[in-house]
């Protein structure tokens, strides 16, 4: 049973390049093991994330992340069935949100991503994808 899960949340001090650094060679290395894919933005203080793998796996590391004090107010925002990934390319794909980039402004101007749909932040996400390009420290599956 494969799955998608989306979440936000709010960085606990500044990300560094540092902090961003630890969580991919992490997800570099635990997510290809559980073949876990996803996305990964951050920015103005914010992650928002997609997880997709195997129902159990997806749920396991969910539980790790939110428990992890690099953040706080880990919110699901949805968990969805799929019959294929979206970002099957990468173990995690890492793209920047800055709320002043104009596509921001002009496509998502009330972005918000913890009051708004889920369906909006997903797609924000997959227009960062393809308008920037992820930093690829993750390789390909
Ligand atoms: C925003 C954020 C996203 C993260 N994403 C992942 C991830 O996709 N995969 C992963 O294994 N760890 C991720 N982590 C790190 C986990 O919270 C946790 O530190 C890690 O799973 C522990 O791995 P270890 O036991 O191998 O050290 C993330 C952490 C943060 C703060």
């Amino acid at each position: 049973m494969l799955v998608r899960l989306l979440y936000v949340s709010q960085s606990v001090g500044p990300i560094t390049t540092t902090v961003t650094a630890s969580v991919l060679e992490k997800s570099n290395a635990n997510n290809k093991k559980q073949n876990i894919t996803g996305i990964l933005c951050q920015g103005s203080g914010l992650w928002m994330q997609v997880l997709e793998g195997e129902r159990n796996q997806v749920n396991t590391l969910y539980s790790q992340i939110m428990a992890d004090r690099h953040h706080q107010n880990v919110q699901l925002l949805s968990i969805e069935e799929i019959t294929s990934r979206r970002f099957g390319q990468w173990s995690m794909a890492l793209v920047y949100l800055s709320k002043d980039d104009p596509m921001v402004q002009m496509s998502h101007p009330e972005f918000d991503p913890y009051s708004g749909s889920a369906k909006d932040v997903m797609s924000l996400l997959e227009e960062l994808i393809q308008s920037s390009t992820p930093i690829v420290t993750m390789v390909a599956i």
